[in-house]
Order: structure tokens, then sequence, then C-alpha cells
């Protein structure tokens, strides 16, 4: 066998590809066999046109396999380091430009050729593999196949948006493309995506030689897999001028519902994969270029390639512990709403959980949510979801959580009560064992106050509900061990979520930055605007839903509870008008009992008429510039913002801290992922700007607009960064 490893120098060996000629197969490995992350780098771009020169001048080379460099392994796509650098559109070009023509020549080689992928298969990856004949893939759980790059404002560059379409259809490849689906093994099969599975056949390599095996046979002209056709319908869908007219229409009008028309990527995508259909592979592979260049430059993706390093980070940030977190045993105590979902989340990471309450029918409730969500998390595998809630154990008795590494709290929110029942499990549990509070409000000093061990308390604030959002404060306190914090946060990522350690302030991070907001939609309804106005102005900014909205949906009397202690901790610049207050003493608890600032008869719910003579609302909004309303609603949350950021409430001020802060304003709050949270958006903004915009707001409505002081100082500094600490603010180390 003749090896060659078309290589550039030395110290690119790790980024090249491996060419492995043997009779009348080559076989091109994606990499060598250390590299656990295979991205396409230029590097690895100049190895494959290396690879490629040599197998476009063998005739006796009858197949070519593309494969991952080992087990589990296939191509992550483009190196996104290399997409956030790029600022000019003539520069993007010619990098798509690049990786289009090396695919472009792996679809002409006269010999037959197989993708056989063996893990993540996403991006540039997807789109070298749809370059082949044929896609074939392990059927094992590391299998990943699509195309992300929408999540990233782009769109696929390198041929993605050109051959999908005319693979699988144009209404499965704009679900795939505009959703930045990517499927596991199974599901990808069946949209078409790969066209076998190679069963894992129990050996140490996870089916990677028999996998291999296969796409040489298919290579070698052996059985060729059964490609899913077209549906009649969808052909006619995809390659005619009508019906093609008729799919861009209704996808423009879903994806502008669905992104309120704040991202430029889906329309693009649209027109893209659209128009490509109707040219020849040279003018359609131009027009994505083209557009991908235009997408990579805008504002909208830089903060999406922002959020993206992030959460990429925020995976890698507690690694350390993930052995420790690994098979922990884990206790959650109280079975209630949160109590069901936490438990739920750690049974569906493949964790023992036992979960204790003291009632027989919140522990039953709790089992059938648990059961119901494990099912829905598991939709396409029956057998996973059964024996994840195998792995769930009741009891009605503290006294029997002898054994737990981590017990997380979820009863009443009352200091007391949960004082006794930390007392409890400190005598229960040995000193390792971290013992974890959910509350949404009470200082976790306190709770600990009567312990003899405090440094293993701590909070793990958990959002409702806890299956669902992505976010988990880690709260400590100024007695909280590392180890202690190291051990929950990892535990939150090893159940998918962002963990953002925070101060045990009152609201914490997320309720501190939130609760401003949501008064400040009451102040506005008290002046006279209407539901409808409220509640749009914040969803024009890009918020997921509008504050009456989501005060509905939290219910209001939480939300009636913790504006009380907002404004008892925070003074005057928290206040709350009454009208949440009385709403809910009037039963009107928001979609939960089917009146709020809504009624709830449809879906939907519509703003309730009524409520202009219930709480004596004026008839009609003060006469103000256009963008006050929303300035009101989105300045209350920047200017707290600012002060959580110089107060290092969520770690020192750094450039991490405001990272730390725009990653729990989208994963808590939905802050609008396309300004790229909370601190980028002010930093975008400018110091000045900000600073003369709460200046009019404290003019016109007073102590609530008071300008944080690090907002004073850094318009004074010539619109300092926020990504930087500033001299004089009133930064607590
Ligand atoms: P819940 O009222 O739905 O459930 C509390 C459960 O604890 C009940 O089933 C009750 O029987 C049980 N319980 C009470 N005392 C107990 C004890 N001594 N031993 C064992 N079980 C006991 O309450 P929810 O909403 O689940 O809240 C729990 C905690 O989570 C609270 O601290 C709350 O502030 C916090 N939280 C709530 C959020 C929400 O949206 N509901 C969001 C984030 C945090």
């Amino acid at each position: 066998m003749e090896t060659e490893t078309a290589q550039i120098s030395e110290s690119q060996q790790e980024q090249s590809v491996q060419l492995e000629i043997s009779g009348q197969v080559a076989v091109l490995r994606l990499g060598t066999p250390d590299e656990r992350y295979v991205t396409i780098t230029p590097a690895r771009m100049e190895s494959f046109e290396q690879a490629l020169a040599q197998l476009e001048g063998n005739t006796a080379v009858k197949g070519v396999v593309i494969i991952g460099s080992g087990p589990g392994l296939f191509c992550a796509g483009a190196d996104i380091n290399q997409i956030s650098g790029v600022t000019e559109v003539s520069v993007a070009k010619s990098l798509a430009s690049r990786g289009q023509s090396l695919f472009q020549r792996v679809a002409e080689l006269k010999c037959t050729t197989v993708a056989a992928i063996s893990g993540a298969c996403v991006g540039g990856g997807y789109e070298l593999a749809l370059a082949c004949d044929y896609r074939i893939a392990s059927d094992t759980n590391e299998v990943r196949v699509g195309l992300p790059e929408i999540n990233l404002g782009i769109i696929p560059g390198f041929g993605g948006s050109v051959r999908l379409p005319r693979l699988i259809g144009l209404p499965a490849a704009l679900d795939i493309i505009l959703k930045g689906r990517m499927l596991p093994a199974k599901r990808g099969l069946k949209a078409g995506l790969v066209d076998e599975l190679i069963r894992s056949d129990g050996t140490s390599d996870k089916g990677y030689t028999a996998l291999e095996a296969r796409a040489k046979e298919i290579a070698l002209g052996g059985p060729k897999p059964k490609q899913k056709s077209i549906a009649l319908g969808e052909k006619l869908l995809t390659f005619t001028g009508i019906g093609r007219k008729m799919v861009a229409k209704e996808a423009r009008k879903k994806a502008h519902k669905a992104t309120g028309g704040h991202y430029p990527a889906p329309p693009r995508a649209i027109d893209v994969a659209t128009r490509a259909l109707g040219m020849n592979i040279k003018q359609a592979l131009d027009i994505e270029a083209q557009a991908l260049a235009e997408l990579i430059i805008t504002p909208e993706s830089k903060s999406l390639v922002h959020v993206y390093f992030l959460t990429e980070e925020a995976g890698k940030r507690w690694k350390s512990m993930k052995d420790e977190v690994e098979g922990a045993k884990v206790a959650v105590l109280g079975a209630g709403t949160m109590g069901a979902g936490i438990a739920a989340s750690l049974l569906g990471s493949g964790l023992d959980v036992l979960l204790v309450d003291l009632d027989d029918k919140a522990r039953n409730r709790a089992a059938a949510h648990i059961e119901e969500s494990l099912g829905k998390r598991f939709k396409y595998d029956a057998a996973r979801a059964k024996s994840s809630f195998e792995h769930l154990k009741l009891d009605g008795s503290i006294d029997s959580i002898t054994d737990a590494a981590l017990v997380i709290e979820a009863i009443v929110e009352k200091l007391d009560v949960k004082k006794q029942v930390f007392g409890q499990l400190a005598s229960l549990l040995p000193s390792s064992a971290i013992l974890a509070s959910n509350t949404s409000s009470l200082p976790i000093s306190e709770i600990a106050s009567d312990l003899s061990n405090p440094e293993r308390v701590i909070g793990m604030h958990f959002f409702n509900p806890a299956e669902k959002m992505p976010l988990v404060e880690i709260v400590r306190s100024s007695q909280t061990d590392h180890r202690s914090i190291a051990f929950t946060a990892a535990l939150a990522s090893k159940l998918g979520k962002y963990p953002v350690v925070v101060e045990e302030v009152p609201g914490f991070l997320v309720n501190r930055i939130l609760s401003p907001y949501l008064a400040e939609a009451a102040w506005a309804l008290g002046d006279g605007y209407s539901i409808v106005d409220i509640d749009r102005a914040a969803v024009q900014f890009g918020m997921p839903m509008g504050p009456l909205r989501l005060l509905d949906e939290v219910g209001l009397d939480v939300a009636a509870h913790v504006a009380e202690i907002m404004s008892s901790s925070y003074g005057n610049r928290m206040e709350t008008p009454p009208f949440t207050a009385k709403l809910a003493s009037l039963g009107r608890l928001g979609r939960k009992s089917g009146k709020g600032f809504y009624v709830y008869e449809g879906k939907n719910g519509s703003p309730d008429p009524q409520l202009k003579d219930l709480l004596d609302l004026p008839d009609e909004p003060p006469e103000t510039e256009p963008e006050e309303l929303r300035d009101r609603l989105i300045m209350s949350m920047v200017n707290e913002a600012i002060r959580c950021f110089d107060e290092a409430v969520a770690g020192t001020p750094c450039r991490d801290a405001a990272g730390q802060i725009d990653l729990a304003t989208i994963m808590g709050i939905g802050f609008a992922p396309f300004r790229g949270g909370i601190m980028r958006y002010a930093e975008s903004v400018g110091a000045r700007e900000l600073l003369e915009r709460t200046e009019k707001l404290h003019d016109r409505h007073g102590a609530r607009f008071v300008p944080a002081s690090g907002l004073k100082a850094r318009a004074a500094s010539g619109n300092a960064s926020f990504y930087e600490p500033i001299e004089g603010s009133s930064t607590i180390q």
C-alpha cells in the first residue's frame, strides 16, 4: 500500500489530510489519528488540494473513500476563527470560492466517491459529503449530519445551499438550512442526508472498520446504497420555476415570522437555494459565494459568532471536573415544578436521581411529569427514554438521602424551612457532599449560616421549565469553595446547560437585570401605552416576547413577590407600580389562571380590554418620540447590566465578565442573540449615546433612570469599552 501525507510543513502536519492508495481504491483521511476535532483550515485545504491533484492524475483509481481520521470523526466544518476575523466582502468571497472549487473538484472526479461518516459531519464537513456520489454513516450516537451555518448568521457557502436542494428537494433542504439542523444518524437516513447506515458491530472502534470496508466496496463498484428519491410533489416544487416560487414565498413568510426580520441570513438562504436550482453549477456557486461573503461581514453574523464562542467556552470551562461529575449520584429534594424538571434533566443526561418529597401526590405528579418529559426528549429512542426513567428513585423521607455527591434542594421559598433541611442534610451526608439550593431569592450565606461547613453550600438557580431553559446561575456566597463551584458548574454543563457563576446579590444576575425591565413595562402601562404597544416595542427590538406577556408566563403572583424583594433591596430604581400585585390579588395570575394582562381563550391569548377600567389606566399614551417606549424598556436593563458588570456580579470585571453577562442574558432572558447579548449591545451603541439616552429618561421619569456610575465614567473617558475595567468605577473585586 502506498501512503502519502499530502503535507505542507511539519508544523501543519496536524491539519493535513492523509491519502492512501491501495490498488484501485484510494482512501482520503480527513486528519491525522491524533486529531480529535477536524476543521477546514487553510492548511488542510492546501493538503486536500495536493491530494486531489494526485487523484486527478491517477487513472488506475476506480473509487475514493473520504473518511474521518478515526472512530467517531469526520469533519466539523470551517474553522470559525477564520470567519470571525473577516471584515471585507472580497476576502470572504475568495475564502468561499476556494472551498467551493475544492469540493467541485471532488464532485468532478471521474471515479466513484463515497463519504464514510462516523462522527460530526456538519457545515463544511457535510458540504464535502454532498460533493461525493454517496454518503454512508455508522449507526452510532456520535454521528451528526447537517448544515448549522444559519446559527452563525451565514448560509452554507461551500456548495451546500446549491447541492442539498438538488439531493433532497427544495422544501426539505430549506428546512435543514433555515433551522440549522444537525441530525443524528437514523434521522439523517430518513431525511435522505445519508444513503445507508452501517450497524456498529460492537467492536471497540465503533464500527469504523466496517464502515470503511463497506465504503470501499461501494467505491469499487459493489452493491450501491439505495438513495432516497424525491417524491413527485416535491420534485414539482423543486424543479419547476412556479413550484420554487411558491416554496420561496411560503418560506420567506415563515422565516420572517420566526425571526421578526432581524436576521439577514434566512431570506438570503431562501433566495440562493431557490435561484441556484435554475442555474448551472458555476453560476449557482457564484451567487452562493457572494451571499456568504456579504453575510459574513454583517453585525448580526459577528454577534452570533461571539455567542458561539461564548457557548463553546462555557462547555470547556469546567472540564477538569468532568470525571468527578460523571456517574455522580444526585438527590433532589422537593418534587414540585422545579424539582421534577431538574430531576428530568439529570435523568436525561444519564445520571441516577433520588427524588424526595414529603407529599405522596407531589411525588406521583413528578413521576408522571418526568416520564412524559423523557418521552419527549427521546422521542426517536423509546428504549433510552425508558431506561433513563428507570434510574429514578422516589422517597418520602429526607433520611433516605445518605450517599449523594450532590443534593439540589427545590422546596418552598422560606428561609427557616430551607435552613432546617440544610441542617438535616449536613448531618445525613459526609462533608464531601455538596448542598445546593435552587432558591430564586434567598441569600446562600443565610441558608448556610448555621452549618459548620458552609463552604459546600451553593446556589444552583435553574429557570422554569428546568428541562428546557439553558441557563443555570451558580450562586456563590463569600464562603463557598472552588470545588463546590466547579462541581455544580460542571454538572450544569453535563446537562447541556450554560453555567454562569454569580454573586449572591438580590435577584442574582438575571432577575436583577430583568426586574427593572418588567417594572418599566408596568409603568408604561400606567402612562397609557397599550399592552400591544409595550410588547411590540420589545419584540421589535429583538426580545423573544414582550414584558407583559412574560409576566403572564412567569405568573403574576410570583412576579409581584419578586418585585417586592427587588424594590426593597434596590430602592427607587426598582420600584414597581401596583398593577401586577393588584391583578394577582384578584386571582388573575397570568396564563396559569387563564387571565393576567392577556385573556387566554385561544393559545396565544389577547390583551384584556377590561384592564383599562380595572387598573384605572389613561386612555392615551403620552406624546413622546417614537423610540421612547423602546428606550424605557431596554435602557432599564442596560443600565442595571452595567452596574452588575462594575460590581463584578458575574466574575471579575474583565472581558470575560462582559461575556458571562452576555451569555446569561441570552440564555436566561432571550436577549436578542443577533445583538450578541446585553453588554455587546451596550458596546455597539457606545457609552456616550447610552448616557445621553439614559439622562433623557432620567429627566422625564426620575430615579428609575439614574445613570450607572460606570456608564458616566465610560462616557467621560471617551466612550471607553465595556469589555475593559475602568478606573473610578465602583468595582468590587
Ligand atoms: P413547588 O411548590 O412547586 O414545589 C415545592 C415542593 O417541595 C412541594 O412538592 C412540597 O411538597 C415539597 N416540600 C416542601 N417542604 C419539603 C420538605 N421539607 N421536604 C421535602 N419536600 C418538601 O415549588 P417550585 O416552584 O418548584 O419552587 C421550588 C424552589 O425553586 C423555590 O425555592 C423557588 O423559589 C425556586 N424556583 C422556582 C422557580 C419557578 O419558576 N417556580 C424558578 C426558579 C427557582
